[in-house]
């Protein structure tokens, strides 16, 4: 299945490399932009090709992933409007825009084509991405496979309802700037211990990143992290007193805190 990507940028690269990393041929990409640099230049990296024009590229391809800004993107569905109407249900258009909803996007392009909505996180980069999609009715089976495919390449990928696109953002949209934020407050700790700032960084970054490993491996074994805590809070011992006071500070409070403010003001966005 050929796949061309209108937009060149961070997130169709980190989605095409992993694609291409995990076995995809480069030969079926085919990629556009807005200044003639990023496109060839992504192109000869994976053995791809460019189009001359967006118009151009929906008409070679089986899926059309549309990597431009959410502002950008009804001028884009403009420009390939009419080859896409036309081809019908031979081409699956994917759009990773936040806060583009199928209905919004049905109505750009003025008819029913497949549509998936996908939404990725920031880990695209490394592989390690958390994406959910919804999907149209009329997507096939195939489609919607090959689009699973993709991002299955760069990470992990489920299917929720349209409606579930606000929460899901706050959990693994948001979630990775407030890790960021929760791994620079406890280095700021180790610092205030003796430790150096990036020496304090890269133990914590380390020990959350193996204990997220371990919960995905406890999950699938039906252990929750409720049981991983009780697992390691000896009685009387520090993880505990440390648990005691995170919680009289408010920590559970305030993660719940601001997934409601996440949700709340995707909600006023759209
Ligand atoms: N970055 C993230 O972590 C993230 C996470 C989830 C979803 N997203 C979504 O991903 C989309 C892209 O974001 P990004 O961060 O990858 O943006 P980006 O790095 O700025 O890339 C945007 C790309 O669009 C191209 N472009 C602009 N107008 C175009 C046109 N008319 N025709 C063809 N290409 C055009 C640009 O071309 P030039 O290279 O020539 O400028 C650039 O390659 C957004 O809708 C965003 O909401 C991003």
């Amino acid at each position: 299945m050929s796949i061309g990507f209108i937009g060149s940028g961070a997130m169709a690269s980190a989605i095409a490399r992993g694609a291409v990393a995990a076995g995809l041929d480069g030969a079926t990409l085919v990629f556009t932009d807005a200044h003639g640099t990023h496109a060839p230049a992504l192109a000869e990296e994976l053995g791809g090709s460019v189009a001359p024009s967006n118009a151009a590229l929906a008409e070679r391809v089986d899926l059309i992933l549309l990597g431009v800004k959410p502002h950008l993107q009804s001028d884009v569905i403009g420009e390939i409007r009419a080859v896409v109407t036309a081809r019908g249900e031979d081409v699956c258009v994917v759009s990773i825009a936040a806060g583009r909803s199928l209905e919004t996007m049905e109505t750009d392009f003025g008819a029913s084509v497949p549509l998936v909505r996908v939404m990725p996180n920031v880990n695209a980069q490394i592989g390690e991405s958390m994406t959910a999609l919804c999907a149209s009715e009329s997507v096939s089976d195939a489609q919607l496979t090959a689009v699973r495919d993709l991002f299955d390449s760069i990470g992990r990928c489920v299917r929720i309802e349209e409606q579930d696109f606000p929460v899901f953002s706050a959990l693994a949209g948001c979630s990775p700037a407030w890790v960021f934020q929760i791994i620079d407050a406890l280095a700021r700790a180790g610092v205030r211990h003796g430790l150096p700032k990036q020496r304090a960084v890269a133990i914590v970054a380390q020990a959350l990143s193996g204990s997220a490993q371990l919960v995905l491996e406890a999950v699938d074994h039906d252990v929750i992290p409720a049981q991983l805590i009780d697992q390691v809070t000896s009685p009387g011992g520090t993880t505990i007193a440390g648990l005691i006071a995170a919680e009289g500070a408010g920590l559970s409070t305030s993660l719940i805190m601001a997934v409601d403010a996440a949700v709340a003001r995707d909600h006023e966005l759209g």
